[in-house]
């Protein structure tokens, strides 16, 4: 396939449209493994998910499943979940702790490191000859490690995440770095599928806030009338209207860069973006002075803000949520959402915040299944001949980018714009069509001046 040619001009981020085939297409979503997921730094796990030696997480990178492991001197490894014999996937659990992987076809046993350690009647079937250290798992060659968060990356050539996460690292530290102590995963982690392509929801999440207003409507509305939303210490009296979230606030921004995304906007209230239980309301206001003092007051008065790290790794500040976007074909992903939470916090506030985070964006949260319809009801359209022809329209606040003076970094405009939704689709383009990271790294630096 001669990509260039085909998959560039399907997104053209100067003029602000893109083509709906680049949600439906077989071909593309195959380049995709290879050029996005095979490319791009990828979030693997929480480092609180393997804790001690022998500590494993499966999880995926686009389609390829892979096994992290914390090694025996506390660094992190992960390989593809594959044995080297016949293909066999390797490790079958979620996770757990082990001191070796043993194949359950022929038995096949591999250590912490990855070597090949023991083949049944190796003696006697292979007269011992097989050269065991040629048959070890595939590394992922590129690991880091950022505050907590696990990242892998197959292609040797990539820039170091630091500078591939650019300024979208200032926005993701307001999430990972409000205390002391840092993060962890809290209560299990909830998966689910969705019918629909995973740009659908990475673009969203780093660029959509306009759609909050009118998609959540009647969530938010029941949610600020209950009793039990004490957001702001108080419930709601009688005769009372319900405020949008955003009513409030004291206007917004919108970032965009190297694929990234973040749109939030701002407050006074440290809970406002909460939407829980007094007691984790209480939690936010009581520990504002120590995430002022990290982060400064932009950041850790955040409202309402949604972050996509390109491609497939969002989190929403406030409720929590921290997911992957896993990939299964074009028309489907499965996402993996977990509830992340200051690892000083107090168990009562713990608890409360899982429930809270089951409750807003579980696969039965009352936000998740507003967005998930619109998502799923995108892509049955999209079955249609006719409904993949006509561009699809990203052309909100164009022309009105800028770089702010006040310290928020990166290309900016109004939280309402489709700034960070070029920009993911200008970064995803240029990954499809570049031979290698020179050339991704090239395009990116012309779209920089350009203002993509
Ligand atoms: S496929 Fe794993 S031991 Fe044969
Ligand atoms: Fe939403």
């Amino acid at each position: 396939m001669d990509d260039k040619l085909q998959v560039r001009p399907m997104v053209d981020a100067k003029n602000g449209q893109v083509t709906p085939e680049i949600y439906t297409d077989e071909a593309i979503y195959q380049l995709e493994l290879e050029r996005v997921f095979g490319r791009s730094w990828l979030f693997l796990a929480h480092e609180s998910l393997i804790p001690k030696a022998g500590d494993f997480f499966t999880t995926f990178m686009g389609e390829d499943p892979v096994v992290v492991v914390r090694q025996k001197d506390g660094s992190v490894e992960a390989y593809l979940n594959q044995c080297r014999h016949r293909g066999m996937r390797l490790c079958h659990a979620d996770s757990g702790n082990t001191k070796a992987f043993t194949c359950a076809y022929h038995g096949w046993a591999f250590g912490l490191d990855g070597g090949l350690t023991s083949v049944p009647l190796e003696e006697e079937a292979y007269r011992n000859k097989l050269d065991k250290s040629r048959w070890g798992l595939t590394r992922v060659p590129r690991i880091t490690l950022y505050k907590g968060l696990v990242f892998g990356n197959w292609d040797a050539n990539a820039p170091a995440l630091e500078d591939y996460m650019g300024d979208m690292a200032w926005y993701l530290d307001g999430f990972l770095d409000r205390r002391e102590g840092g993060t962890e995963v809290v209560g299990g982690i909830h998966k689910w599928t969705i019918e629909c392509n995973w740009k659908l929801a990475a673009e969203q999440f780093c660029s959509d806030q306009y759609h909050a207003p009118y998609t959540h409507a009647s969530a938010v509305q029941v949610l600020q009338a209950s009793p039990a939303n004490k957001a702001d210490g108080k419930p709601l009296g009688e005769g009372q209207t319900p405020r949008p979230v955003w009513a409030d606030a004291l206007g917004g921004v919108q970032f965009s860069g190297n694929g990234h995304g973040s749109a939030f906007f701002f407050t006074e209230k440290p809970d406002a973006n909460v939407w829980v239980d007094g007691e984790v309301s209480s939690y936010f206001r009581d520990t504002y002075p120590e995430a002022e003092q990290r982060l400064g007051k932009v950041r850790a008065l955040r409202l309402a803000g949604h972050n996509t790290l390109f491609p497939t790794l969002s989190w929403l500040n406030g409720t929590q949520t921290l997911r992957i976007w896993h990939p299964k074909g074009p028309n489907k992903i499965e996402v993996w959402a977990f509830c992340i939470c200051d690892r000083d916090a107090p168990v009562e506030v713990k608890d409360a915040l899982i429930r809270s985070h089951a409750r807003a964006f579980g696969p039965a949260g009352f936000l998740e299944q507003d967005d998930s319809e619109n998502w799923v009801e995108v892509q049955k359209v999209l079955r249609g001949y006719k409904a993949r022809q006509a561009e699809f329209c990203i052309q909100m606040g164009m022309g009105f980018e800028e770089r702010r003076q006040d310290g928020i970094p990166g290309l900016t405009n109004y939280t309402f714009a489709e700034t960070a939704a070029r920009g993911f689709y200008q970064h995803w383009a240029n990954m499809m069509s570049a031979e290698n990271w020179s050339e991704i790294n090239d395009l990116s630096a012309a779209d920089q001046q350009e203002g993509v």
